[in-house]
């Protein structure tokens, strides 16, 4: 295929798909609630008042009841101590109205994220970041994960169908919240997969290798055009607000005007970041028929 600079790539329109996935989940908890007589719920636990913090979690509260679900959202000052809030991670625990948990990161810096996110009950993890959510994904038996990348997912087979088998996919980051799990997903799905980072000596060429890219780095137009195949399907991760002619605005970490030749490309905004929340209702349903001893949904 020819780098012409008059081919233009499909849009991947994240904000219709997440609507349709969303319109399905309430479905389902209509379907739930009637099997069960029990209404899913989602605790979300905010401590301290982040300015981006608070605006993810209103959403994620007016999505979870817009969907049919409980929403408990319990907000905390900034001094609470690692033993209050590792007191109402437990409560939450053993709640029955309560199906799945999150708590919002970043926590403040006196706060040890790592002992509280393995205090939540692995059934209850609605984020899959405790070490047995990410052991079964590793070990190829997903069944809570982590919500961006299973989002990504979902997309890239929109895009490309079920089949992923035997493409090469590059991950642009090793977080353990997006490049990591994403990394085993792909595997999991039987693609080639290469990861690089920022340390990573020769990261233009090996994108230039892939069928699938993924951009998760948080570095705002990272990703050069000549760094993408021509024909790849490139998932742009980045959420990042830049100043551009004295004016704000949300970019990702792909250059979006020169991918022209890609097979496909989110946007940003308007691409990966809706799926985030409607995957996170997704898991909250699959936290719910864990812990009614329902079937899993495909
Ligand atoms: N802060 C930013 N992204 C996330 C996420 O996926 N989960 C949680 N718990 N906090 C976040």
């Amino acid at each position: 295929m020819s780098m012409d600079r008059f081919a233009r790539a499909a849009s991947i329109d994240g904000k219709q798909f997440a609507a349709g996935l969303l319109e399905r989940i309430k479905k389902d908890v209509e379907i739930l609630k009637a099997q069960t007589g029990v209404v899913p719920g989602l605790a979300v636990v905010l401590v301290g008042d982040d300015p981006a913090s608070s605006v993810y979690v209103a959403s994620k509260h007016r999505q979870t009841v817009a969907a049919g679900m409980k929403s408990f959202v319990h907000q905390l000052p900034a001094e609470t101590s690692q033993n209050e809030l590792l007191g109402l991670v437990h409560r939450l625990n053993v709640a029955p109205e309560v199906h799945g948990i999150l708590v919002q990161l970043p926590l403040p810096v006196h706060l040890d994220p790592n002992a509280v996110i393995q205090a939540i009950h692995q059934d209850k993890d609605v984020d899959g970041f405790h070490v047995s959510n990410a052991g079964r994904l590793f070990t190829g038996n997903p069944v809570l994960v982590p919500c961006t990348p299973l989002g990504c997912m979902m997309l890239l087979k929109d895009t490309l169908g079920e089949n992923l088998s035997g493409l090469h996919a590059v991950v642009v980051g090793k977080s353990n919240i997006v490049g990591k799990p994403m990394a085993q997903m792909l595997m999991n799905a039987h693609c080639t997969v290469t990861v690089v980072h920022s340390q990573t000596r020769d990261t233009a060429e090996l994108c230039r290798a892939a069928d699938i890219l993924v951009v998760a780095a948080g570095r705002p137009g990272l990703v050069r055009g000549d760094w993408i195949k021509p024909g790849a399907v490139v998932i742009d991760v980045g959420i990042n607000r830049i100043q551009d002619g004295g004016k704000s605005k949300i970019v990702g970490d792909v250059a979006f005007g020169e991918a022209g030749h890609a097979r496909a490309i989110t946007p940003v905004p308007g691409g990966v970041g809706p799926m985030t929340i409607a995957c996170l209702l997704s898991n909250t349903l699959t936290a719910f028929r864990g812990q009614h001893n329902l079937a899993i949904a495909a």
